[in-house]
């Protein structure tokens, strides 16, 4: 990676983009790109020296961003369950994105191993059947759909603009910025159940957030015309009811888990193309665990 670079960052108000942005800001000259809804994020960004431009990648003009940045690090996704505006944002907007961004070096776009056909063929390969892993989810509806579509988006504007990418299908990420067990805890609090699918267990690659963050530089090494496809995933499988089973040890919240045919089904991603390209991710689960509730969840850590 390019030393002392100027990378646009979508999604930087996000749970993951976030994380990156900031990370990224170390080191680098950080455009983040998002609606910042929050100003308190917005502020918060601006605080770690990333340069804070609002575009709304559904409708349109990006002319704010540079058209030549050294690296586009694309991490922004839409989930309003409105197949329109999924799309426009997820599909399109990524195609406008990386069209007025051709000049960079290389572009790495978030993913996510939700792209996968849930054939039970597990562990999935970058090569197996795609299909709408998500689509049963009342909470999800678009998502794998949209994230296809944003896929195939990606693998065009490589071609059309000679831009090196690289597609990396992120399996569960968690961390300071939280994540989906930090949700299923929040939930819990909250009264609510997580949903987990009938009769079998649900298992995961959950990933740190830190080693998202490292592998950043990585993967946009390994970027190419017209695309470089991979599986991002942490160091262990790990079923759901192993991860509740820790939160609750650590924190003493009982975690109600609810059998339904809508729960998003289990991934686990066959990571050997992630280890050669980029290696393995170093954060083992229960360290990872503790220092996310260590972050958000102090009082309640035992
Ligand atoms: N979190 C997971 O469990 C998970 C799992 C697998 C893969 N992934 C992938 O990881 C990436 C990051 O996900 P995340 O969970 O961090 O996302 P997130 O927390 O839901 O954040 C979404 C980001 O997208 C931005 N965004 C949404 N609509 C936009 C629009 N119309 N124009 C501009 N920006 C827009 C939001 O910014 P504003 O609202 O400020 O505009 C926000 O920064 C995505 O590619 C996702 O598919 C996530």
């Amino acid at each position: 990676m390019q030393r002392d670079a100027t990378i646009v960052v979508t999604g930087a108000t996000g749970q993951v983009g976030r994380a990156v942005a900031t990370a990224l800001a170390d080191e680098h000259h950080v455009i983040a790109a998002a609606r910042f809804g929050d100003a308190a994020v917005r502020a918060e960004l601006e605080a770690a020296g990333v340069v804070c431009v609002p575009v709304d990648l559904a409708a349109g003009a990006l002319d704010a961003l540079p058209d030549a940045p050294t690296y586009v690090v694309h991490m922004a996704v839409a989930k309003t369950g409105d197949w329109r505006a999924d799309l426009d944002a997820n599909a399109q907007g990524l195609g406008r994105l990386l069209a007025r961004c051709r000049g960079a070096r290389a572009a790495l776009v978030c993913s996510t191993t939700g792209v996968y056909a849930d054939t039970g063929a597990e562990p999935y390969a970058e090569d197996a059947p795609l299909g709408d892993n998500h689509g049963t989810s009342p909470y999800l509806p678009t998502y794998s759909i949209s994230k296809i579509a944003a896929e195939e988006v990606a693998r065009l504007s490589a071609t059309l603009w000679d831009l090196p990418v690289t597609i990396a299908r992120l399996n569960v990420p968690y961390g300071d910025t939280g994540g989906w067990p930090a949700i299923m805890l929040d939930l819990a609090r909250a009264g609510i159940p997580t949903e987990v699918p009938i009769g079998g267990d649900a298992r995961y690659a959950p990933i740190h957030t830190d080693d998202v963050c490292a592998m950043v530089g990585p993967l946009l090494d390994a970027a190419t015309v017209p695309g470089t496809v991979v599986n991002w995933g942490g160091p262990d499988v790990v079923s759901v009811r192993a991860w509740t089973d820790y939160l609750t040890e650590r924190t003493g919240v009982e975690i109600p888990l609810v059998e339904t045919a809508t729960a998003i089904p289990s991934v686990v991603p066959d990571l050997t193309r992630q280890r050669a390209l980029v290696g393995e991710a170093q954060v083992r689960w229960r360290d990872g665990f503790d220092r996310m509730l260590a972050a958000r969840y102090p009082d309640l850590v035992r």
